[in-house]
């Protein structure tokens, strides 16, 4: 087993590490939203000078429109993605949801030239195909001969983590500062130190027209600063919501918040038998003879729940780990943070048979003599919880065109 190492890899050396935890003093996780639905009133950064013309070099370079800019702060939504699900929002007060600003996000998010040899973009690793995971366990750096020693997780739904914390060992505290990690990483885009950091992107994407325009056009001026590059990746990536599996469209047929468990107990229309049962399993806590997972992997986001801690993959694990939504699980190649099962039948396995005692290991886990849980689910149960969290896989995220490479 690959053990947990910070320090190595793609994690950030402890100096970048502790600048970045210790620049989270103002890193507000607070909610933007309202209690009506998640998106906040777009409320661009105002400026009333612009400094460039927009238009041409965005247009040479990329497919976007700027006259039709694409839909991220508004989405049509299922009717359950509702005041239960913003009360999880981690968009902080600064930074809410804003159609050209998650624009400007997207293009950096697939701009090759935020890694240092021109090689490489956040979307190497984080694949819209794969649920903006890697079908990799572990990611090619830019020198295409270094590689992550952890596994690039999905992004769909990550909004919906009220910690707001981001990497596996949540090190990074919020969205917006994760962004300056892979960028000054030595092994991903190599913008570290010895190359001269942050700032030396900044002089070079100053330098180039098309983001002369997208900075004018999305904050009224074309000056480029770390803040507004992460504010603005952070503002694309809180767009990737989910909302269209075959989990959701059958939930948005019988969601009923007078229901017990809002509707989710309800028989889905189009599920099978067996998918059926996965859901009743995974919903379902220990006690009342299901497996407990919905405690932690919650409905309908599958954002894990705050309070949760690790699910005891090593014996004497120390540190607590995440796990992004489970939304797309179904969509990526390898689990867990190092990636260590490639299977879904090994992810259940696991739970089954395979939890480990540690300091770390949360309570929903144990026996009440404090022991690892073992869930004795036979053949049949662990090919229904597999069966369900397929229904996860959400194509329309994987292949919608305002999440796709923007360039020409
Ligand atoms: C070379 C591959 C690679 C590149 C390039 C890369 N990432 Fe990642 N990303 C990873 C890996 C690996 C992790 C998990 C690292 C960890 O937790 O220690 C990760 C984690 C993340 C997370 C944390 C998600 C969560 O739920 O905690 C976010 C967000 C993210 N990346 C966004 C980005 C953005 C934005 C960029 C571009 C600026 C980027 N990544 C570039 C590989 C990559
Ligand atoms: C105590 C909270 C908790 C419970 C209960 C729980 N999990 Fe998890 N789960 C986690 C954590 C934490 C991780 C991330 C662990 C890591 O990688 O170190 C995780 C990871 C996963 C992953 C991999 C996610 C990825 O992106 O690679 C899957 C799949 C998963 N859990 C499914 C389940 C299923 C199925 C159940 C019920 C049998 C379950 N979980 C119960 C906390 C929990």
């Amino acid at each position: 087993m690959v053990k947990w190492k910070r320090g190595h890899g793609y994690i950030l050396s402890a100096i970048v590490g502790t600048l970045l935890l210790s620049a989270c003093g103002d890193g507000s996780t607070g909610s933007g939203t309202t209690a009506t639905g998640i998106t906040p009133t777009p409320s661009p950064t105002p400026s009333p000078t612009p400094t460039a013309t927009v238009g041409p070099a965005i247009a040479a370079a990329t497919t976007i429109d700027v006259n039709n800019v694409a839909n991220y702060s508004a989405p049509a939504l299922p009717a359950y993605y509702d005041a239960t699900v913003t009360a999880l929002d981690n968009t902080p007060a600064a930074n809410p949801a804003n159609d050209r600003i998650a624009t400007l996000g997207r293009v950096l998010f697939y701009d090759k030239q935020l890694s240092i040899n021109n090689t490489i973009s956040c979307a190497s690793c984080h694949q819209q195909a794969s649920g903006f995971s890697d079908p990799a366990r572990f990611s090619t750096g830019f020198s295409g001969s270094a590689f992550t020693t952890a596994h690039a997780p999905r992004l769909g739904n990550v909004r919906y983590w009220l910690p707001g914390t981001m990497f596996w060992d949540r090190r990074a505290a919020t969205l917006e500062l994760q962004a300056s990690g892979p960028i000054t990483n030595s092994v991903e885009m190599g913008f570290d130190s010895t190359a001269g950091g942050i700032a030396a992107l900044i002089t070079r994407l100053q330098g180039i027209g098309y983001y002369q325009e997208l900075f004018t056009w999305a904050y009224g001026s074309s000056t480029v600063t770390e803040a507004r590059i992460q504010q603005a990746l952070a503002n694309f990536q809180r767009a990737m919501v989910s909302s269209s599996s075959r989990f959701d469209t059958a939930y948005a047929q019988v969601f009923d918040p007078a229901q017990p468990n809002r509707g989710l107990n309800r028989p889905f229309p189009g599920f099978t038998a067996q998918e059926e049962r996965g859901k009743q399993l995974f919903t379902t806590g220990i006690n009342g003879g299901g497996a407990g997972c919905a405690a932690c992997h919650q409905p309908p986001t599958f954002a894990l729940a705050a309070n949760s801690r690790s699910n005891g993959l090593d014996a004497g694990e120390t540190v607590i780990f995440k796990s992004a939504s489970l939304k797309s699980i179904g969509q990526s190649k390898f689990f867990m943070h190092d990636g260590r099962f490639s299977t879904l039948d090994q992810v259940v396995e696991f739970y089954n048979s395979g939890i480990q005692a540690g300091p770390a290991l949360d309570n929903r886990l144990k026996t009440p003599a404090g022991t690892p849980q073992v869930l004795n689910l036979s053949t049949s149960d662990k090919a229904a919880l597999v069966a369900f969290m397929l229904t996860l896989s959400d194509n329309t995220l994987a292949t919608d065109p305002k999440f796709s490479n923007p360039f020409r």
